[in-house]
């Protein structure tokens, strides 16, 4: 940790205005700029989820959902358990071992569906993989093959520009774990079978649960294909060879949060209000803008994604490019510390198994002014932290 006593004499003048709202961690992440506890207090707390007021608020989540993100309406949409690592989990071990898989990641979490299927359920794959600020070439992947991959690296910074690559007419079925794409990305829905997020993301939600999303296609999967090892009922879809339709209208596997419920309704309410979808991505995007200006103008920090195209507008992830830095993770987590220090920016160090830097989350709860004013920090922070270490050398 940063202390007082590091600063040298003569270091940077601290800027004179703070962000409102500091919190710019990449899950979960900011509530909403509307959010207040006391706009809960129509959950139906103490009564059973299976209840009509209680199914009511379920199927409305999942409606709403279906309404701001333009899913198809032949498409399902279920609330599962365990965020989106159930949902993503749950699709794999459902679907998975039909035919040959394309494992696709370009970081950590793309990575660890990778070792699921390797090292768990030890199916017939290809892994393709590209290191931290690179990307796979979706281009060259057979969609004959289930395809899994992650929209946006969460832990890189690197996005998938769009889904042209994947054919229409695709044999196999792709799996999307869209968790920090959904709300601030435009997905193709006719070019993903499974797509997956949790609520703790990009509406700044609450943690543990997770949304499913399935196209008509992975719906035949699923009443034509049993996968050979057992599924705990958590992770049960169909019962008797059917698909268990109550999921996907708001009878949930086991017993949810209405607390959750209601707060997610709270957020997809003011989504709607900012403009949908439309307005959500342009907040993400003015975000991100302002980080690429100021990106442009100190050349000490760039971004980590190398093709701009690719470059996320949720999980901005960012490096350090100053040759004086000795010791690049020391020098990040120095920085953040600082900034959490001064309550101008917290969460922001680089996600433990990534590159050294900072990860700045530019989704649409984030206010760009709030962005704006703590950027000036970020300059402040590098700036004394390069004298202290100066000063120690
Ligand atoms: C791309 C990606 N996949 C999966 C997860 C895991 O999400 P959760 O903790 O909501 O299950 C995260 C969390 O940051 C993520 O960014």
């Amino acid at each position: 940790m940063a202390t007082q006593q590091t600063v040298p004499a003569g270091a940077a003048q601290k800027p004179s205005v703070r962000p409102t709202n500091p919190r710019f961690s990449s899950g979960p992440c900011a509530k909403p700029p509307v959010f207040d506890l006391n706009k809960l207090s129509d959950a139906p707390l103490g009564r059973s989820h299976r209840a009509a007021p209680g199914k009511a608020k379920l199927l409305a989540a999942i409606e709403t959902t279906r309404e701001v993100l333009g899913v198809p309406a032949d498409y399902k949409i279920g609330i599962v358990p365990a965020s989106d690592t159930g949902a993503y989990e749950m699709a794999m071990w459902s679907l998975l071992g039909e035919r040959h898989v394309e494992m696709v990641a370009w970081e950590s979490f793309g990575a660890g569906w990778v070792t699921d299927v390797a090292r768990q359920l030890k199916i017939e794959h290809t892994a393709h993989t590209a290191d931290y600020g690179k990307i796979v070439d979706m281009a060259a992947l057979n969609y004959d093959h289930d395809v899994c991959f992650t929209w946006n690296g969460t832990t890189s910074g690197v996005r998938l520009p769009s889904g042209d690559v994947i054919p229409a007419d695709r044999k196999g079925l792709t799996l999307c774990d869209a968790t920090s794409a959904a709300f601030a990305m435009d997905l193709p829905w006719d070019k993903l079978d499974v797509t997956t997020f949790s609520w703790q993301k990009v509406l700044g939600g609450e943690a543990a649960h997770g949304m499913l999303i399935l196209s008509p296609r992975a719906v035949e999967r699923l009443e034509s294909y049993t996968p050979p090892w057992p599924l705990p009922k958590i992770f049960r879809l169909t019962k008797g060879g059917k698909l268990i339709d109550g999921i996907f209208t708001g009878a949930t596997i086991n017993t949810p949060s209405m607390l959750c419920v209601e707060d997610y309704l709270l957020a997809l309410d003011w989504a709607k209000s900012v403009g949908g979808l439309k307005g959500l991505i342009a907040r993400a995007d003015a975000n991100t803008a302002a980080i690429s200006a100021f990106a442009e103008t100190h050349d000490w920090i760039g971004f980590l994604a190398e093709d701009p195209a690719t470059r996320s507008n949720t999980s901005v992830c960012l490096k350090f490019t100053d040759d004086r830095i000795a010791d690049g993770a020391g020098f990040a987590k120095a920085v953040a510390a600082r900034l959490a220090d001064e309550n101008v920016a917290l969460d922001v160090g680089a996600y433990r198994d990534a590159p050294a830097g900072l990860r700045i989350w530019c989704g649409g709860t984030v206010e760009t002014a709030d962005i704006e004013a703590m950027l000036p920090w970020l300059a402040w922070a590098f700036e004394t932290e390069i004298a202290a270490q100066m000063a120690q050398a």
